[in-house]
């Protein structure tokens, strides 16, 4: 029996499968390598000295998708492909949609004639729109400011509406805040086509001397320093957050979210200057005007995933910055 891991050569996916190796979890993995690279295959093998089967398949491809079906018998999936950018999302609404819930639709097809009832689903922090408070609860009310963030929350629903119609399948959604880091032996980590949306793989490729200048975007905000917080979460430890929800996933039927998050925020000051103190390297910045669609202050109450799944995240921000560090140096 094998877990079918979707994404599995991405950020997140990358180290997640790393982790299930090393529980020793039978692992088949599809990737359309749109936005990663066909060498991580080798690395991941690298990392856990275990072997794991690999298919190029893009979840469109409803014929490709269901041979892996057939080829193997996938007891659980973890779901993280998907097209992750917002901005690029604004941009490109009809691909996104397509891609990210057509996708899941045809997985989920596959998934009921192949009798495969149990889904970890990669949400996002995303769908709590602008929280009126903090920390966020798993139970605040949910909206979305763009069509990344819409996909995410109708593939909740949909995920939901599953459940409702076959109450034999379990359905893990994991709500990410910010996740960060890479893995310790610098061999795999963020590595973003072009220029960095986000905050840590745009200061790594300002200190490497790639990017001349972080724009911090906003010193107004109602924050500790005028600029944003965040949840900022190392990705192994996310990573691991995974093992816990397909272990409850194979316990329970029913539909659970959870945030996977510290349950402390950073302003982007604090991230800098950490990143720069840990690392020895100067992080140039100037301040900026407002990113449209940012919120000040975003970050989780971790209870429920501690209370429910026994887990909790354990790394700190310093290695945070020094794990991503390695990874640049190694890598960019
Ligand atoms: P990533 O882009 O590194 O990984 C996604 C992987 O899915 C890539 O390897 C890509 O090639 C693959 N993929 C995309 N569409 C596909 C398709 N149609 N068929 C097959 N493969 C496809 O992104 P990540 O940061 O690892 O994120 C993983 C998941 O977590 C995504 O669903 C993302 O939306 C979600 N998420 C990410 C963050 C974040 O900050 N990184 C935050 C919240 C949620
Ligand atoms: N920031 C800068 N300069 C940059 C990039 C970011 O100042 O060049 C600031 C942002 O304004 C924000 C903070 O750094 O205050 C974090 O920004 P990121 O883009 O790294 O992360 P976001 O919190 O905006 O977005 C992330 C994911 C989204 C997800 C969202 C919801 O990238 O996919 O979290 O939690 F939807």
């Amino acid at each position: 029996m094998s877990v079918l891991v979707t994404g599995g050569t991405g950020y997140i996916g990358s180290h997640t499968v790393i982790e299930l190796l090393e529980a020793g979890e039978d692992i088949v993995i599809v990737d359309n390598f749109s936005n990663s690279k066909p060498e991580m295959i080798d690395k991941i093998k690298e990392i856990s000295g275990k072997d794991f089967k690999f298919y190029e398949v893009d979840l469109l491809d409803k014929e490709k998708l269901e041979n892996v079906f057939k080829e193997n018998k996938i007891e659980s999936v973890i779901h993280f492909a998907g097209l992750k950018a917002v901005g690029e999302s604004v941009q490109k609404p009809i691909e996104y949609y397509h891609n990210n819930i057509t996708g899941t639709l045809i997985l989920l097809e596959l998934m009921k004639k192949y009798n495969c009832k149990k889904i970890v689903f990669s949400s996002s922090a995303t769908v709590y729109g602008t929280p009126k408070t903090v920390p966020i609860k798993e139970d605040f009310p949910l909206s979305t400011t763009n069509p990344y963030g819409s996909t995410k929350l109708m593939i909740e629903q949909i995920l939901r509406d599953v459940y409702i119609s076959d109450k034999e399948f379990s359905v893990i959604l994991l709500r990410y805040f910010n996740p960060i880091g890479a893995h310790k032996s610098g061999k795999i980590g963020e590595d973003p086509n072009g220029i960095p949306n986000n905050l840590m793989p745009y200061i790594n490729q300002v200190a490497i001397g790639k990017l001349e200048c972080l724009n911090v975007f906003g010193n107004d905000y109602d924050t500790i320093d005028g600029t944003g917080v965040r949840d900022y979460i190392h990705v192994v430890d996310l990573a691991k957050g995974h093992l816990k929800a397909l272990k409850k996933a194979r316990e329970m039927t029913g539909v659970e979210a959870y945030n996977l998050g510290t349950g402390k925020g950073y302003s982007v000051l604090q991230i800098v200057d950490a990143f720069q103190k840990v690392n020895g390297v100067t992080v140039k910045y100037r301040i900026t005007d407002r990113r449209p669609g940012d919120i000040a202050t975003c970050f989780a109450d971790p209870t429920k995933a501690k209370v429910e799944l026994g887990w909790v995240a354990e790394k700190e921000l310093d290695e945070m910055c020094e794990d991503a560090w390695r990874f640049t140096k190694n890598n960019i």
